[in-house]
């Protein structure tokens, strides 16, 4: 059997996570991987995790299963958190927990393939470079939409919506909910109503990928993608990851929210997500989860938490603005028009690899950066070394 195998190239963005941290240079700059960091550049375990680690460590009696949907109770505060304004339709969603945003991904495209497999599913380009893999893994067939204007510098509706005109009734289209990952470019409230009504219109089904959630304008803020596509639209389905906003990477922690037309729909989705884990993970992993429950749950420890997201969204915020001001005075820089931790920097392959081999700054090749990989000390060298080698 292994002799049918081929290496199989590894992952351009964990190649260079394993080539950072061989990097023994002491000025290094890691803008690649999508983890939030600090002013120090370390990504911190976040106070009110610490605490709510702390409470758990005494509190817990049992390690033994807890099903295969998970928390059930973590998943109600979860979705209180995300569809909070939209509760009245909420006995027409089937969730269960899944080991992180990811997981809720390939088992949104499983259910997809189970019940439409000829549907199409329409990916933004650029989008997350694990979107496409994900869904094709899964057997679908996957077609892209343009998701950023052909100079790179911003959004162009028109252009996404008269590609998007030439979908069918029953393809999936797959939009991130917030903090665009890799361009930061996000639709606006009022771009949203517009795609929104498209799906309606042709009978498309939403799946948004919220892995910013709070990290990119606010919590309230960041959901004017789910509030103004679930109300309008009968189904959809969201994929909800807590990596990134509760810093909770490693512990795999997501959920998946299906919502169906009715109740009875529902419940037969929801039986047919459980026997999709159960043949791939079969049962979600807890700490994650625990932690985000304790959390949400003590009003204490929530508003420690919201005020540490306020303070990472204002630090993102800040870098983001004051790497405009210095970049555009000797590059172009379209980083004011964009949100959260991402843009894209308009470089070639050739200078992205000056920049790691001549100067130790790490990024992929598609030019994205994750703004909270620098601090303002390293700005003026960041800058100064995309200089030299644009020249
Ligand atoms: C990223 O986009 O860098 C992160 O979400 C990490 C990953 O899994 O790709």
């Amino acid at each position: 059997m292994f002799e049918r195998l081929f290496i199989v190239p590894q992952d351009p963005l964990l190649k260079l996570i394993n080539e950072f941290k061989q990097d023994t240079r002491q000025q290094k700059i890691d803008l690649g991987v999508g983890v939030y960091r600090n002013e120090n550049g370390a990504t911190p375990v976040m106070k009110a995790v610490r605490i709510a680690e702390e409470r758990l460590l005494t509190s817990q009696q049992s390690k033994c299963y807890l099903g295969i949907a998970g928390d059930l109770e973590f998943l109600d505060m979860l979705g209180y958190l995300v569809f909070g304004g939209i509760r009245p339709k909420k006995s027409r969603f089937a969730y269960l927990q899944t080991p992180g945003g990811s997981a809720a991904l390939r088992l949104g495209a499983d259910i997809i393939k189970l019940s439409t497999p000829e549907s199409t599913v329409w990916i933004g380009d650029p989008s997350w470079t694990n979107h496409i893999p994900i869904f094709t893994a899964a057997g679908l067939h996957v077609k892209t939409f343009p998701a950023i204007s052909a100079d790179k510098t911003g959004l162009d509706l028109d252009q996404m919506m008269s590609t998007l005109a030439s979908t069918n009734a029953g393809d999936v289209l797959l939009l991130q909910g917030c903090g665009h990952n890799p361009s930061g470019m996000d639709l606006e409230a009022q771009e949203w109503k517009q795609v929104a009504d498209l799906c309606v219109e042709k009978g498309i089904i939403p799946f948004l990928d919220l892995a910013y959630h709070g990290l990119v304008e606010g919590l309230e803020e960041d959901l004017k993608s789910i509030s103004q596509v679930m109300e309008v639209v009968p189904e959809a389905l969201v994929a909800v990851s807590c990596s990134k906003n509760f810093g909770l990477y490693r512990e795999r922690t997501g959920a998946l929210y299906a919502m169906a037309p009715n109740i009875k729909k529902a419940e037969i989705s929801l039986t047919n997500l459980f026997a999709l884990a159960r043949v791939s993970y079969s049962m979600p992993p807890n700490h994650g989860a625990a932690i985000v429950k304790t959390i949400l749950k003590n009003e204490g420890l929530k508003q420690e938490w919201e005020q540490e997201l306020f303070d990472m969204r204002n630090r993102i915020k800040n870098i983001r603005k004051e790497l405009h001001l210095q970049l555009t005075q000797v590059f172009p820089s379209s980083l004011d028009k964009g949100k959260g931790m991402f843009s894209l920097l308009p470089l070639t392959p050739q200078q992205i690899d000056k920049l790691k081999l001549d100067h130790g700054i790490y990024m992929p090749y598609s030019g994205r950066i994750n703004i909270a990989g620098l601090n303002r000390n390293a700005i003026p060298a960041f800058v100064k070394s995309v200089s030299t080698v644009a020249q």
